[in-house]
């Protein structure tokens, strides 16, 4: 025990309320039941966006720590249960085995955690996104952290101007690589744009080397080798004093950028910036929606959340991602509304190619 503290955001689906659309209330008074019975934790808070459960907890015990792994996934086989019992929609879902074995990692769960030293204040954003996958922080994270239209901080404030270190991480090839900001900016893009293969996995201040963001980069259907659902992903962001402001850390999300996922995690779609109660995917099982909860770390507590996308000025981003929705479906089965073959997580060309096999003929 020291007296650094770990933020750990956990989370998973583990049974939809109506089909794929929201968190059952039941699950929610049940994760809290339980976590608030744990001496593990400093305190938590447990929220929602679509069909995700996340668990928000502080801790003195460090990332990757058994345990607090060991109690968040007790948690979701205990609201398994009650989704089991309603007969939710996908009870279970994002927990790829009936045994947990150390670590929630690689299990279904995803999984965002940063150690800190607590500041003498300690702003942070938590994001939280439904119908979409790790990928899509790429953007965000790089508005944020390295791009001065962004983030006026890289150019006017001294604690930022030396820029930030990324680490990204390959899916297919399962490595790591570091990108120093600004002069590694061309090549850091050559990578993140291909979003479906990489994802920015954690940014540092060069100046510091101060841990400033965190994102969950686990892909179930890797993991699971099959469709098993979305990997509706997390990201922990560090602001303030060092770090951007909580306004350059909501900014990126005034574009409804396009991401992929909505209706069975295979289509483009605008990313929409709601509050928690607006976080029902419905339209096409979508847009995909993102949230955003501030919170001041004190003392090891969580002092909020702050709702920030509640806020009136984020209304025009939600009108524009609807304009978007608008044009995107007006494409139907077509690319690029739909995914390209090798991204999707539903498809029926394997069958229906075999259904045709005596239908197709060679070109003279
Ligand atoms: C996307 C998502 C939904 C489902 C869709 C079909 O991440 O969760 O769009 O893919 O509702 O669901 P199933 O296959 O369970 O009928
Ligand atoms: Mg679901
Ligand atoms: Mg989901």
């Amino acid at each position: 025990m020291g007296d650094r503290l770990t933020l750990s955001v956990i989370k998973a689906d583990i049974g939809g309320f109506v089909g794929h659309c929201s968190v059952h209330p039941a699950l929610v008074d049940e994760a809290q039941r339980y976590l608030a019975q744990s001496t593990l934790l400093e305190d938590f808070r447990v929220a929602t966006v679509g069909d995700d459960l996340n668990l928000i907890m502080t801790h003195r015990h460090g990332v990757d720590h058994a345990p607090v792994h060991r109690l968040a996934w007790d948690v979701f086989i205990s609201c398994t249960a009650i989704a089991r019992d309603k007969k939710l929609y996908g009870a279970g879902q994002d927990l790829l085995s009936d045994a947990f074995s150390g670590n929630v990692r690689g299990m279904g769960p995803g999984v965002a955690e940063m150690e800190l030293e607590e500041r003498e204040s300690e702003p942070v954003v938590v994001f939280m996104a439904d119908k979409t996958s790790p990928g899509a922080w790429n953007y965000p994270l790089y508005k944020m952290f390295g791009d001065p239209f962004n983030t006026a901080g890289l150019v006017i404030d001294p604690k930022l101007h030396d820029g930030f270190r990324f680490e990204v991480q390959d899916f297919l090839e399962y490595r790591l690589v570091d990108f120093d900001l600004p002069e590694d900016m061309y090549d850091l893009l050559v990578f993140i744009g291909a979003t479906g293969r990489f994802a920015i996995k954690s940014v540092r201040s060069r100046q510091t080397g101060l841990i400033a963001a965190v994102s969950s980069t686990q892909k179930l259907n890797l993991l699971a080798g099959r469709y098993v659902g979305k990997d509706d992903p997390v990201c922990i962001v560090r602001c303030q004093n060092g770090f951007p402001a909580v306004g350059e850390a909501l900014e990126p999300f005034a574009m409804p950028h396009l991401v992929s996922g909505w209706m069975r995690g295979s289509h483009w779609g605008p990313l929409m910036p709601v509050s928690q109660a607006d976080a029902r995917p419905t339209r096409f099982d979508g847009p995909p929606r993102v949230v955003a909860l501030g919170f001041q770390l004190c003392r090891g507590k969580l002092v909020g959340p702050q709702d920030f996308f509640s806020d009136i000025s984020y209304d025009r981003a939600r009108q524009t991602a609807g304009t978007i929705a608008d044009y995107m479906r007006q494409h139907g089965p077509f690319e690029p509304h739909r995914l390209d073959l090798d991204q999707m997580e539903y498809t029926t060309l394997p069958q229906v190619v075999q259904k045709l096999q005596g239908r197709f003929r060679a070109i003279s």
